[in-house]
């Protein structure tokens, strides 16, 4: 890759705060750096926002908040075509920094460009959908009027994942919805919300609609949000452990929350089920996004009839993928975000050997410079291996067997997470019965991707609430008022 278009694309990044529609050093002048994954080597600088500009934003966004909810939904909804075509146009450029700042190869890179400008377009249709209900009261005296209005500023607190698209599924229905919001990225990919908050202003959305804190100090920053009572509706995608300390800051003024955590996805093959797709899908499941996603399969539960063969021919597919830096031709697998999650997803690999396992292909990490892990797989897990239990977030197949349906299903819902989970086998009845039985929120049947726009994502238990995308994606920017009405 031309080391001068990478530099020209990171030099069309503004690396001030967005507030107010105006870019802006941070309270302090203080900026950090943001690394390449690939070579742990930083990139650029960008503005450490402190508290006092997190407040700021939530001074824009409380400004323009009454303005924008009177807005038109229709003009609402063109600033995000405007903004889903222009995301389109510069696709390329978009995606080399997303690679740049996070890992994941530019192929995968354009694929999340497409899927986070595709939530702009469906929210964009979404905003002139907003509707209400008139209806008789059942005793026949005086009329119900249900109207929905916007919840009001909003806190969007993205993970470092999928820069942009966990960024644009929750900015699309706010702004369809009518919210203004202050939006803080992970600390290690800011880049692409920078760049999208610019694209944004392109697009004709006003000033103060959309604000962007970057930061080190997450939780000292966006801390004074929480005392804040102008402040309505917190969504935030990450772990289940920094979930639960929101809920309880947004406990304070009973904010709207909506909750998109962990997961600990099963994976299950029935002895029936087609064995090329599941080997196939198994490789979508488990590697899009260098398995760095919290729909990524977790865990392999197999046919003990089966499972020697899907292990062996998973572990020659993931053998043979391509690792390197993913601007690289040719390259499948990019580097884990950093050190310390390398450092993880080594020993859980390490705790799962030491309690039994054999490694069938990897089991190390890739090189000396940036942050490679090799594609693994593993068989022979024990019951107490504690990648049963955790979420991997790294490129690591625990596959483990079976002897009938009932064992799956409780091996299945054996998590304290229920975000999503895959079934394999080509018998319709069995299909519906384990469908119904587990305890997630989402479901691959016979495929292994969910992630879809036009679909409500989100998770049960300790994988959160709330749904992101599809028909109710919108319903968490709106509140509903009710109107007893005298004829
Ligand atoms: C996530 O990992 O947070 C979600 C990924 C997706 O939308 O597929």
């Amino acid at each position: 890759m031309d080391a001068a278009r990478e530099k020209k694309v990171v030099d069309a990044v503004p690396t001030g705060l967005f507030i107010g529609g105006k870019w802006r050093a941070g309270a302090t002048g203080a900026t950090f750096n943001v690394e390449d994954p690939s070579t742990g080597e930083a990139i650029c600088t960008v503005a450490d926002g402190t508290p006092a500009d997190a407040t700021a934003a939530l001074d824009a966004a409380c400004a323009a908040q009454a303005e924008w909810a009177a807005t038109a939904p229709r003009d609402r909804g063109e600033i995000l075509r405007r903004t889903f075509q222009l995301m389109n146009d510069r696709a390329d450029d978009l995606a080399l920094l997303m690679t740049l700042e996070m890992g994941k190869p530019l192929a995968e890179a354009r694929g999340e460009v497409t899927y986070g400008a595709e939530f702009l377009r469906w929210f964009s249709e979404e905003a002139v959908r907003i509707d209400g209900r008139w209806s008789t009261n059942p005793s026949g005296a005086g009329r119900l009027l249900t109207m929905k209005q916007p919840v009001g500023p909003c806190l969007l607190i993205t993970p470092w994942n999928f820069p942009i698209a966990m960024g644009t599924r929750k900015i699309g229905p706010a702004v369809a919805a009518g919210c203004t919001m202050v939006v803080k990225p992970a600390q290690q990919t800011p880049l692409s919300m920078l760049m999208l908050a610019e694209i944004m202003t392109e697009a004709g959305l006003p000033a103060g609609v959309l604000n962007v804190v970057t930061t080190t100090k997450a939780s000292d920053v966006t801390g004074p949000l929480f005392d804040d009572a102008r402040l309505r509706k917190v969504s935030f995608t990450g772990s289940t452990p920094i979930g639960k300390k929101l809920m309880e800051q947004a406990s304070k003024h009973l904010l709207r929350v909506s909750m998109e955590l962990g997961g600990n996805a099963p994976y299950l093959v029935f002895a029936d089920a087609d064995l090329d797709a599941a080997v196939d899908q198994a490789v979508i499941a488990k590697m899009r996004n260098i398995g760095e996603s919290c729909v990524a399969a977790n865990r392999f539960h197999v046919h003990e009839s089966v499972a020697d063969e899907f292990a062996e021919r998973l572990a020659q597919k993931l053998g043979s993928m391509k690792v390197g830096r993913g601007t690289e031709p040719g390259v499948e697998v990019g580097p884990l975000i950093d050190a310390t999650q390398r450092a993880k997803v080594a020993e859980l690999v390490e705790d799962a050997v030491g309690k039994g396992a054999k490694v069938l292909t990897g089991g190390e990490q890739v090189g000396d410079r940036g942050y490679f892990y090799a594609p693994t797989v593993l068989s022979g897990i024990s019951d107490d291996a504690t990648l049963l239990r955790e979420e991997i977030f790294g490129p690591v197949a625990p596959v483990k067997t079976f002897a009938g349906e009932e064992e799956a299903i409780t091996a299945a819902n054996d998590s304290e997470f229920g975000l999503v989970a895959y079934v394999f086998t080509s018998d319709v009845k069995r299909s519906l019965r384990v469908v119904e039985a587990l305890e997630v929120g989402m479901v691959g049947l016979n495929r292994g991707l969910v992630s879809n726009p036009a679909a409500e994502f989100g998770g049960v238990k300790e994988s959160g609430f709330g749904r992101e995308g599809g028909r109710e994606g919108i319903d968490e920017y709106l509140s509903t008022k009710y109107v007893a009405v005298d004829l």
